[in-house]
C-alpha cells in the first residue's frame, strides 16, 4: 500500500512528461506494472498457442472475470467480458429486437455512438427514439428523476441511462432511476463506461437488468477491456455482437468465445485492480472527488466561469465553462481540443447548453499543480481562439 499519489507516483506510467493528462476519463492510462502483466499473457499464448486457447483460456478468463465480479459484488457467472462499452450496448440493444412502435428512451447526455446505436436499431424497426432532457448546468435529483419519469409510457421497450455522462461529467443517481424503471416495468441498461473505478459498485444491490461498463478507463486495465452484467432473467435472450461455437450454450458461454483475439487485456485485469486497491480503492476514489471538486473550483474562478455539476453529481470528473464567445458545436468544440492538443494539454471540450465546457478528470497520477498549471496557460490559448 502506497500512500504518495500525484507526482510522486507517476513513475508508474509511461506519461509523457511533457504533456499536461487531465484526461483519465476518455481512454484511462494502463500503468507498467499492468502492461508487465499483459506482455506476460501474450508471451504464455504465443509460447504454444493451442495449448493457450485450448486448454488455458477458458480458465483463465473466468477467473478474471470472477475478479471483476468480486469488484461489483457479484460472482463469475453474472459477468462477461466484452472489448468496449460500445460492445456491450451494442449487444443488448442488438438482442432486443425492436418492433415497430416501441420506444427507447435515453437521457440528452448519452454518449454519442450508443446515441447512434439507438438511432440505427430504431430505424430499422420503425422504432421511436424518447429523449429525456438532462437540464443544464447544475440539475438536481428531482428534476432528473422527474424528466425521466415524464418520458416513459406504456410503449417504452428499454431505458439506456448512463451512469456517468460523457460529455458533462454528470453522475446520475442511478439507484433512483433503475427504482424508477422497475417501479414502471420498463427494463434498463445502465451504460456505466465511467463507473467502476470512479464510484463504488455492488450491482446486485443496485439490480439494474444490464450493466455495461469498461475497465480500460477507471481501473486502468489495458485497452480493450470491458464488462458486461446481466441479470440472471435477462441472459436467455442476449447475445453477442458476433456469433460463435458458443451459441445456445449459456451467457459466459456465448461471450467468452467470439472468435479468435488477443484476450490479454481481460488477463491483465485482476493486475490493473490489485494496482487500483493498492493506490487505495474506494479511498482513491474519494480522493480523486476531491482533487477534482478543487481543480473545478480554481478554474471556474481563474476564468470567471462556472461549474457543470452539484457536489454531490460528481465523481472524477468536472466541467467548467470557457469563457469563449464562439458557437457551441461539435466543430468549435474539435478545434478548442485541437488548440488545448497544440498546447500540451489534453482534456475534452464539450458544447453544451449554448457554452463551450472543458472536462476536467483527475487521477492518482494527477494533483493541484496540474490544474494551477492549466489555469496559467488557458487564457493565451483561449485567446488564440477568439
Ligand atoms: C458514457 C459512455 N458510454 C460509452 C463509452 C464508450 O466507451 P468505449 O470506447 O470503451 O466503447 C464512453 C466513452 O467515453 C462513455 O463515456
Amino acid at each position: 500500500m502506497t500512500n504518495a499519489l500525484g507526482a510522486a507516483i507517476r513513475h508508474e506510467w509511461d506519461l509523457d512528461p511533457d504533456f499536461l493528462t487531465l484526461n483519465h476519463g476518455s481512454y484511462g492510462a494502463t500503468p507498467r506494472v499492468v502492461l508487465a502483466e499483459q506482455d506476460r499473457w501474450r508471451r504464455r499464448m504465443e509460447s504454444q498457442p493451442t495449448r493457450f486457447f485450448f486448454l488455458e483460456l477458458p480458465g483463465a478468463l473466468r477467473e478474471a472475470a470472477g475478479r471483476m465480479a468480486g469488484f461489483l459484488g457479484a460472482t463469475a457467472e453474472d459477468v462477461a467480458f466484452v472489448p468496449n462499452a460500445t460492445t456491450g450496448c451494442n449487444a443488448v440493444l442488438r438482442s432486443l429486437h425492436l418492433q415497430a412502435g416501441d420506444e427507447i428512451l435515453h437521457v440528452s447526455h448519452v454518449y454519442n455512438a450508443v446515441r447512434n446505436t439507438i438511432l440505427h436499431l430504431a430505424e430499422q424497426a420503425g422504432a421511436t427514439v424518447v429523449v429525456a432532457e438532462i437540464p443544464f448546468p447544475r440539475p438536481d435529483v428531482a428534476t432528473i428523476l422527474t424528466n425521466i419519469e415524464r418520458a416513459i409510457t406504456k410503449r417504452t421497450r428499454i431505458a439506456v441511462i448512463d451512469h456517468i455522462t460523457s460529455p458533462s461529467g454528470l453522475v446520475l443517481p442511478i439507484a433512483d432511476i433503475i427504482r424508477l424503471c422497475r417501479t414502471a416495468g420498463v427494463p434498463i441498461l445502465v451504460d456505466g463506461a465511467h463507473g467502476a473505478g470512479q464510484v463504488p459498485l455492488d450491482l446486485p444491490a443496485l439490480d439494474p437488468d444490464w450493466y455495461v461498463g469498461t475497465c480500460h478507463k477507471w481501473l486502468s486495465a489495458p485497452k480493450g477491456c470491458g464488462f458486461l452484467y446481466a441479470r440472471g432473467d435477462r441472459r436467455a435472450e442476449l447475445h453477442p455482437v458476433t456469433i460463435s461455437h458458443g451459441y445456445g450454450q449459456g451467457f459466459t458461454a456465448e461471450f467468452d468465445w467470439t472468435g479468435t483475439t488477443d484476450p490479454s487485456a481481460y488477463l491483465a485485469l485482476p493486475a490493473a485492480i490489485a494496482f487500483f486497491e493498492r493506490l487505495g480503492g474506494v479511498a482513491l476514489m474519494a480522493r480523486n472527488k476531491a482533487l477534482v471538486t478543487e481543480a473545478a473550483a480554481l478554474l471556474a474562478a481563474e476564468l470567471r466561469t462556472e461549474i457543470g455539476a452539484l457536489p454531490e453529481m460528481m465523481g472524477s470528473m468536472a466541467s467548467v465553462r470557457l469563457p469563449l464567445g464562439i458557437e457551441s458545436t461539435r466543430s468549435e468544440a474539435i478545434r478548442v481540443r485541437r488548440a488545448l492538443q497544440a498546447a500540451n494539454v489534453d482534456s475534452p471540450v464539450h458544447p453544451l447548453a449554448g457554452g463551450m465546457w472543458l472536462r476536467l478528470s483527475a487521477y492518482a497520477y494527477n494533483e493541484i499543480a496540474d490544474y494551477e498549471r492549466l489555469a496559467a496557460l488557458l487564457p493565451g490559448v483561449l485567446a488564440r481562439l477568439t
